[in-house]
């Protein structure tokens, strides 16, 4: 199946079982933003468990913060964003809709990029096990036009966000012939910047109210409360506060779902270094954040490093964590090395000092930083992309069923139990209910009595519920039920009082930090 077909079902199916809304569907919708349903919210809650209790509890020079969302405007002048944070935009004269120039030449690259990936998977299925790929993309006459092509336009577009050339953006756009994909056509307005960040008034009356921002990032917060923290929790340099929270931004292209969203959700860290010593903890960090993701368990290929091709004004050094979406390899994550700008800016602008003495150097300075910053819906996006699972499931009777299971890591399913009385007399459901007050405490446990128990499976895979338990008469004489799980659909009688032990291995987040470096 097409890739995008796989999107548009999952997109589907996000909505047909609960996990994401668009919102204010009944007026219509609102563009670029949604709401998270019953089980969207539980999936997005684990989500954010793993990320916190990686970062704090596994830590112990790290601590969490929740400022809010509201700040000092003179934050947002300090920090450059008002200044700074926009984005190239380009609108097309016949169709009259806006794109990002930046990600109209980026999608350029990545159609010469997907050509090549063509050839090469095309060469690999042809001469087998004899394949040397290195050799190939030396000498393919089709790659290596391909590559050149792309080559050609990388130089180009990173020298032109270099110097923030904005005729040179529109000058790409269009001796590349890149044209809209609504008109099809190639007449291009001039490229402007736009910025980002959605502003507000605060104040009862017209001209004593001040105009304030819904923050774009959450880092500012812990930036600002740098002070606070070190002093209160008598924090030693090298140390990090981690923090939640939403985040806005006004984007102008918002697409695929909720990978641009305008209301969105981060899980940041800002890591206090010596200066001097930030590459180190660049590196590091690089390596620990990578294995969070990959302790998963989720396909080892789908995961890749992006250098910045141009730096943002705060960082020496920045990369992100790509995944391959069903839309191609995108940023989930970026690990930034944001030198002392944050901070210095902050003590310029406010007028406090902001530094950090150092017992061992004998000496103060502006510690340097090193963020790691996830978004939340592009990593729910990255779990419910993978789980996602077509299959064909041959019968008995030589039939073909097919089921859609979510194969989500059991440690992140919504529902990790559901208990089934095999029908709803001769006291089983009484029996299920026992089962649930005793476990639901400790799991999130659902009840389901209704349909055949084929059909209570189905629901159950589709809403990636890794364990259902049948209640049958036997239940009532031994105190045995039937465990299934989700992804090998086999069985197994087990007693009652063994299922607390089995769910608490399988379901612990525990095993998952075991598996980080
Ligand atoms: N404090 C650094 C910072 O905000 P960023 O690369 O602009 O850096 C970090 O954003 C992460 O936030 C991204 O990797 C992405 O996962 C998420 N993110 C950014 N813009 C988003 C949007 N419009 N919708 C959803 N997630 C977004």
């Amino acid at each position: 199946m097409a890739q995008e077909d796989v999107f548009k079902k999952l997109v589907a199916h996000c909505k047909e079982y609960g996990f994401v809304f668009q919102s204010s569907e009944i007026y219509d919708g609102l563009s670029a933003v949604y709401d998270y349903a019953q089980m969207g919210v539980e999936l997005k809650n684990n989500i954010k468990k793993y990320w916190w209790d990686s970062m704090v509890l596994l830590h112990e020079n790290v601590v969490g913060i929740d400022s809010a969302i509201f700040m000092h405007p003179t934050i947002w002048k300090a920090s450059g964003h008002v200044d700074a944070f926009n984005d190239p935009l380009i609108d097309n004269k016949d169709s009259k809709k806006r794109y990002r120039a930046d990600v109209l030449i980026e999608d350029l690259m990545a159609k010469f990029e997907a050509k090549i990936d063509k050839e090469v998977e095309k060469a690999k299925k042809k001469f087998g096990e004899s394949f040397d790929e290195e050799q190939f993309r030396a000498t393919n006459p089709r790659v290596k036009a391909n590559q050149e092509k792309m080559d050609a336009v990388h130089k180009r577009f990173v020298e032109a966000l270099d110097k923030n050339d904005l005729e040179e953006l529109k000058q790409i756009i269009i001796d590349n012939e890149i044209a809209c994909p609504i008109s099809g056509t190639k007449n291009w307005t001039d490229v402007r910047q736009f910025n980002l960040m959605f502003s507000t008034e605060m104040g009862s009356t017209a001209d004593g109210s001040s105009k304030i921002y819904l923050r774009p990032e959450t880092a500012q917060g812990i930036f600002v409360n740098y002070l606070n923290v070190q002093k209160t929790g008598r924090m030693k340099i090298p140390f990090g506060i981690a923090q939640i929270g939403k985040a806005f931004r006004n984007e102008i292209v918002a697409r695929q779902f909720i990978f641009r969203m305008r209301e969105f959700e981060q899980m940041e860290l800002q890591f206090f270094v010596r200066p001097g010593e930030e590459m180190k903890w660049f590196e590091k960090w690089k390596e620990t954040r990578m294995s969070w993701h990959k302790a998963l368990g989720f396909s080892e290929d789908k995961y890749r490093f992006h250098d910045h091709d141009k730096l943002a004004h705060y960082a020496n050094a920045a990369t992100d964590v790509e995944f391959k979406f069903p839309f191609g390899f995108k940023e989930v994550e970026g690990i930034h090395s944001r030198t002392d700008f944050d901070l210095s800016q902050h003590q310029e602008f406010s007028g406090k000092k902001i530094q950090y003495f150092d017992p061992e150097l004998n000496k103060s300075y502006v510690p340097y930083v090193v963020e790691t910053s996830i978004g939340v819906d592009r990593m729910f996006l990255q779990v419910m992309s993978e789980a996602y699972t077509e299959e064909k499931i041959e019968k008995e009777d030589g039939k073909v069923d097919e089921r859609v299971v979510l194969k989500l890591p059991a440690a992140l399913a919504p529902i990790k139990l559901a208990v089934m009385p095999l029908t709803k007399k001769d006291g089983l459901p009484e029996k299920a209910r026992e089962i649930i007050n005793d476990l639901k405490f400790d799991f999130n446990c659902q009840y389901d009595e209704k349909d055949s128990i084929g059909k209570r499976y189905r629901r159950q895979d589709a809403i990636g519920t890794p364990f259902c338990v049948t209640v049958d008469h036997q239940s009532l004489e031994d105190n045995t039920v039937t465990i299934r799980y989700r992804d090998t659909m086999a069985q197994e009688r087990v007693a009652i009082d063994k299922l607390y032990d089995i769910m608490k291995k399988e379901v612990s987040m525990k095993e998952l930090f075991k598996k980080m470096k």
